[in-house]
């Protein structure tokens, strides 16, 4: 029986039924570009595809896909890629390193500092360790010098960070940190890297998606929620020399023997520019780049400052620059601020028009800022999230298709998502904007699902509930 609370109003009613015609129809235009991909597995869309992949699986980056996902779609269009391969979200680099891998030069843009971190540190690791640094890698791992070193070096702490490792931990990092300045820069920064790598596994913390989960022994529960436990808590000596161990042994195995010497295997080609796509991407050559593989944030309220708060934390930011950087990312949470697009670049007025005049988008926008009015959201900071997540993502979309050639194609991993009842496609939405913006749409590739997600259904229907999918573009 529905409760006098629960009851939908007829309002509400008539806005999701208007959503759900046009979301149809909408289904009903991409009917043929939509099929159910069997490859894609959730191991293969998500990081769990590198957990034994040497050196990806060094930093568990839970936002990553896996370097096969990569390989399977450079590999398919081998012959068609000419050129560079762009990725204007690249996370810890999967992209990146994937295509160098199979000999094709990649760019890609990161904004959050533990991902530039890890690509810096991974690149080094392979252009520049000499075998005096993998001699002293080793003495590391036997000797654990920081054990003996009176020098401590501190690290600093922002609000969510306060009281996250076991003191003895404290102690432990503050040694092999003050151990390490000792170390020329390149041991340095793959101690430091080691370090990143073994961050939450010697915390009270675990990484959930939109916060951190805090472990009952931290004393620093949220009140009203249910004791967790995050199961055992790494000693930092341990963890550190596993870690050091598995880099070390990826990075010998990684050089090739050659006639006389070994060479080392060299990660050519590939550039990381640190900043916000948003920024970043007018400033890069029109018609320069063979492909586009990359997956953006989730509109789905992930607060990725929140989540690596550990490691920005030890990266040394402070916390204001925390929250400025949370909101340089682009909108997927409900504390982000509208960004002012057409400020960022005055070209872009066509690209936040296709936004605009998206149908659906509209019809989405209407509801969400009706039930916003109404005081039913759980977050009142729902409607303006999806508006800003449209809009930059279209800004992002439009500087795509001006920086691929022309045919060249454009994959991209993402989620659909729902709000106060509603299913929002993300992927029928960006298809159709890609499509005003000079973009044919080829392909709508969906995970397949638990739930009877059946090509027939898919036929039948066009859509499942919050599918997963890949979209291949490809530049008119
Ligand atoms: C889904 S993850 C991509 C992970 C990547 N495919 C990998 O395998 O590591 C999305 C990435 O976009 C980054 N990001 C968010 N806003 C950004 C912005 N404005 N500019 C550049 N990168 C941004 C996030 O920091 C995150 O690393």
């Amino acid at each position: 029986m529905t409760s006098e609370k629960n009851k939908i109003q007829p309002k509400t009613a008539e806005l999701r039924a208007e959503i759900a015609v046009l979301d149809t129809e909408l289904a009903e235009d991409f009917k043929a570009q939509f099929s159910v991909a069997p490859f894609l597995s959730r191991k293969i869309v998500s990081f769990q595809g590198n957990k034994d992949k040497p050196a990806y699986s060094w930093y568990k980056y839970k936002e990553a896909f896996s370097a096969e996902l990569v390989e399977y779609f450079l590999g398919s269009y081998d012959g068609e890629i000419s050129g560079k391969v762009l990725d204007p979200f690249a996370g810890i680099g999967t992209t990146l390193f994937a295509a160098s891998s199979q000999g094709i030069p990649a760019d890609g843009i990161e904004l959050l500092p533990i991902g530039q971190e890890i690509i810096r540190a991974r690149l080094l690791s392979e252009r520049e360790l000499t075998s005096n640094d993998l001699a002293t890698l080793e003495r590391w791992i036997t000797s654990v010098p920081w054990k003996e070193c009176p020098e401590r070096v501190s690290f600093s702490t922002i609000r969510i960070t306060e009281n996250a490792y076991p003191p003895e931990t404290v102690v432990a990092i503050e040694q092999y940190r003050g151990a390490f300045q000792q170390e020329n820069e390149e041991i340095q920064a793959i101690l430091r890297l080691a370090l990143l790598c073994i961050l939450e596994s010697i915390s009270y913390t675990r990484k959930d998606g939109q916060y951190l989960r805090w472990d009952a022994r931290s004393g620093k529960q949220r009140p009203g929620t249910k004791a967790f436990n995050k199961g055992e808590i790494l000693g930092f000596d341990a963890a550190i020399t596993a870690k050091l161990k598995e880099i070390l042994s990826d990075v010998r195995n990684a050089e090739v023997p050659a006639t006389l010497f070994p060479v080392k295997h060299i990660t050519k080609d590939i550039r990381l520019f640190e900043g916000s796509c948003l920024e970043v991407l007018p400033t890069l050559e029109t018609a320069a780049y063979g492909a586009v593989m990359t997956s953006p944030p989730y509109c789905n309220r992930y607060d990725y400052t929140r989540t690596y708060a550990l490691e920005l934390a030890m990266l040394e930011l402070t916390q204001a620059e925390v929250s400025s950087l949370r909101q340089e990312m682009l909108s997927c949470t409900v504390e982000n601020r509208e960004k002012d697009l057409l400020k960022i670049c005055p070209q872009w007025a066509p690209f936040t028009e296709a936004a605009n005049q998206q149908k659906l988008l509209g019809a989405i926008n209407t509801y969400l800022q009706y039930e916003k009015t109404s005081g039913t959201l759980n977050n009142n900071g729902i409607p303006r999230m999806v508006r800003g997540y449209f809009s930059e993502m279209a800004c992002v979309i439009g500087e795509c298709a001006r920086v691929l050639k022309p045919n060249a194609r454009l994959f991209m991993v993402n989620d659909n998502v729902r709000y106060a009842g509603v299913s929002i496609s993300v992927d029928t939405i960006l298809s159709d904007i890609a499509q005003s913006l000079g973009f044919e749409v080829e392909k709508i590739l969906v995970m397949p699902g638990k739930k009877g997600n059946s090509s027939q259904q898919m036929g039948a229907y066009g859509r499942v509930p919050l599918r997963k999918c890949v979209y291949v573009w490809r530049k008119k």
